[in-house]
Formats: structure tokens, sequence, C-alpha cells
């Protein structure tokens, strides 16, 4: 199979969807690979390493030409879309949740269109699982960018000259990101407490040393899909959950908000009342600021400061530290790969399959998608 990396780019984005280690991998197996010039510059990987295992480059028409999959981090624009041969197999970063105007736009291109982010969460998935990979990074860059807003030390100091408090940080979405900016917060020294509308957190919040925070009502026991993610709580708990947050909230340092519902705009855990109760040099960091936030106040791509409060809204943390990303994405990919091709090496997606069947939101001229197909009658 002739496989096309494509340089990313939109809205600042640094990763890039191949690593030496998956391109040398890929070549052994016997595909080609064709990167756009200059793909991994942003996450340290010039082309002459992709080049020396074995990888051609070359612009974006040349890499596109006979190609059966695109690979890449972020859906291409439409033009680029346009410029792929129908029947081309793209395997990306979609939005795909409710996002009908991009299927369509894939669909009329006739090109068979993986969406990363439904991959469904299941064992054999895991390491396909884009989401994850990527969370995990966030988390922890997340704890990393909140300690450079911090303007004290994380972990408690005792000096000649007197004692430093250790700092409070509550992490509230105890899912991917959240556990790994639990864990980078311990680490560091802070004293850390977590919630999560999840019971399954509980003990996870426990087992890394952080205090779990939480309501726990009936709604709250029954609150997971068969998925593994979160469901929309109640009106009624969602107040319950306030009222609990806001005291515990005026007492923290560093907060780490990362609460998602798929598909949803990101639940408002963080009202600006709340924030005015915090001390002043306190800092927040929105992991949801891409989908509307977990606080009010949180401004996607910027860091804004509220009566000495900061609150950073960065909207891709992990491209932050794009070699390490880029290089667990490809992987993802590369785990894929066996699913997309037949025992020859040719193009050949498993569309019974249940991780396609999942991911699929376009096949020859189609939107295929059962969200967005219902969405759509
Ligand atoms: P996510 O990114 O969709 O959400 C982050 C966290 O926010 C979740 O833990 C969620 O429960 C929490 N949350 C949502 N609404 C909230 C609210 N109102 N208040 C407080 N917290 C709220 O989820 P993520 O991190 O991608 O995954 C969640 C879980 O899914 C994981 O912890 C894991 O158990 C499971 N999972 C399973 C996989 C597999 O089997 N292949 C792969 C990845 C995750």
């Amino acid at each position: 199979m002739r496989i096309a990396i494509l340089k990313d780019g939109q809205d600042g984005e640094t990763r890039v969807a191949a690593s030496p280690d998956t391109v040398k991998k890929f070549i052994k197996a016997g595909h080609t690979i064709a990167l756009e010039r200059g793909a991994g510059d942003a996450a340290d990987m010039a082309d002459s390493v992709f080049e020396a295992e074995g990888a051609e480059t070359g612009t974006l028409t040349q890499v596109l030409k006979g190609t059966d999959a695109v690979f890449a981090v972020q859906c291409p624009p439409e033009a680029t879309l346009k410029k792929m041969a129908p029947g081309t197999l793209l395997v990306s970063h979609m939005a795909p949740h409710g996002n009908l105007e991009r299927a369509q736009q894939l669909a009329d291109a006739g090109i068979d269109g993986l969406a990363m982010e439904f991959v469904p969460r299941i064992t054999r998935a895991q390491s396909m699982d884009a989401l994850s990979s990527q969370s995990n990074l966030a988390g922890y860059r997340a704890v990393i960018e909140a300690s450079q807003l911090y303007g004290r030390a994380f972990p408690m100091m005792m000096t000649a000259a007197g004692t430093v408090a250790a700092a409070k940080a509550f992490v509230m979405g105890a899912g991917v990101a959240g556990l790994q900016a639990i864990a980078t917060a311990r680490r560091l020294g802070a004293i850390v407490s977590a919630t999560d509308v999840r019971p399954a957190a509980k003990e996870q919040v426990a087992s890394l040393g952080g205090k779990f925070i939480a309501v726990e009502d009936e709604e709250f026991k029954q609150a997971e899909t068969a998925g593994g993610y979160a469901k929309q709580m109640s009106a009624e708990y969602q107040a319950k959950q306030a009222e609990l947050v806001a005291s515990h909230i005026a007492k923290q340092d560093v907060v780490v908000t990362t609460a998602l519902i798929p598909g949803r705009d990101a639940p408002t855990l963080i009202t600006q009342a709340m924030v005015e109760t915090m001390k002043p040099g306190s800092v927040i960091v929105d992991i949801a600021a891409p989908a509307g936030g977990n606080c009010e106040l949180t401004q996607a791509g910027k860091v804004v400061e509220h009566k000495g409060v900061k609150i950073a809204g960065f909207t891709n943390l992990p491209g932050r530290m794009a070699a390490d990303a880029s290089a667990l994405y490809a992987k993802n990919l590369a785990n894929l790969l066996p699913l997309l091709i037949d025992e020859a090496g040719n193009k050949a997606p498993h569309w019974d399959d249940e991780v396609i069947q999942g991911m699929a939101l376009t096949r020859d001229g189609q939107v295929i998608h059962p969200t967005l197909v219902s969405e759509n009658a």
C-alpha cells in the first residue's frame, strides 16, 4: 500500500502522523511511504530522518499521486481533500461529533474517512486509541504549564529561612488526562485531590495518592456508559456537585480541569463566582478548553487573568510536546494498519470489523456513520 503522510500545520498543529520507527516498520512490511516535505519539522523530525528509513519525500501533489491511504493528525482542509483521488482512505482526527458538514465534504470527494476519535473503547483497540495516547500527554503537560504559571513552588520545602508550603492541586475529571495530571502533580510534590462523576475513578485516584472528592449518591453509582465514558448528569446532581466543588476550590492553588462528555459541550464546573473565591496567584489549566471549557472564564487559546487568578485555555497541549505526541500517535496508526490491508498488504479496510465500523464516517461517496446518518435523517 502507498501511504502519504501529510504536513499538518493548520491551526498551529505541530504533530505529524509518522515517526522514524513506524516508517521503518511500514517499509519493512513492503509498503511505500510518501512524506510531504517538512511534515515532521515542527516535531523535531527532519525529512532526512524519514528518508534514512526509506520514505520518499515530495510536494503535496507528488505524495498524493497514486496514493492508497493518507495519514494525518487533523483532517486536511477541503482544498486538499479535493486533490485526493476518489477512493483514497484518509485516517486522521476528524472532530466528528455532529460534524455532518465535514463528513459530507469527505463523501463528496469520494474519500473513505476514518475518524481517530471514534476508535471504540474495547481492550483490543487500546493500542490504536489516539484519544488516550494524546490525553495522557495533555494531562502531564497541563501540570507542567500550571507550574510555570504558578508563582510558587509545588513541593513543601523546609529551609533555614523558613518553610515553603506544598501547593494544593485539584484535578477535575479523573479520566486518562486527569489521572496523569494527578500523578504528575504528586511527583512535583503537590497535595492532590480529584473529582469525577464515574465511580470507577474513585479507586484510581486513591491508588495514585490523591484524595477523592465527589457527591456519591445513587445517580453517581450509575454514571458510566458501557463505553467507559461519563454520562451527562442531571441538573440536580450538577447543583450538588457545584456546592461541594465551590467549598473545596476556594482552598486550592492549582486546578486542572479535564471533564468532557463526548459529542457535547464540556460541562461548566467552575463559575466566575468560584474563581473569585480563589486566592490571587492561583492557576486553572482547562484541558477542556477546545470543547468550550470547564471554567466559565476560559478563553480557548489564551491565558487570561481574573482578579489575580490565571486561567489557561490551551487548545493543543499534546502539540506542545510534539515529538512524543507524534511518536505515540504514529504508533496508534501503525497498530491500526493491519485492519486496513489484506494479507498481501494491499488496501482492504476490514469494513466488518468492530473497530473500523466504529471509525468509518464515509465509504464510497456516502456518509455511513450511524450517529451522523441519524442526525441527517
Ligand atoms: P473523557 O476525556 O471523555 O473525560 C475526562 C473525564 O471527565 C472522565 O473521567 C469523565 O468521567 C469526567 N467527567 C465528565 N463529566 C464530568 C463532570 N461533570 N464532573 C467531573 N468529571 C466529569 O474521558 P477519558 O479520559 O478519555 O476516558 C474515561 C475512561 O474511559 C477512562 O478512565 C477509562 O476507564 C476508559 N477508557 C477505556 C479505554 C479502552 O478500554 N480502550 C481507553 C481509554 C479510556
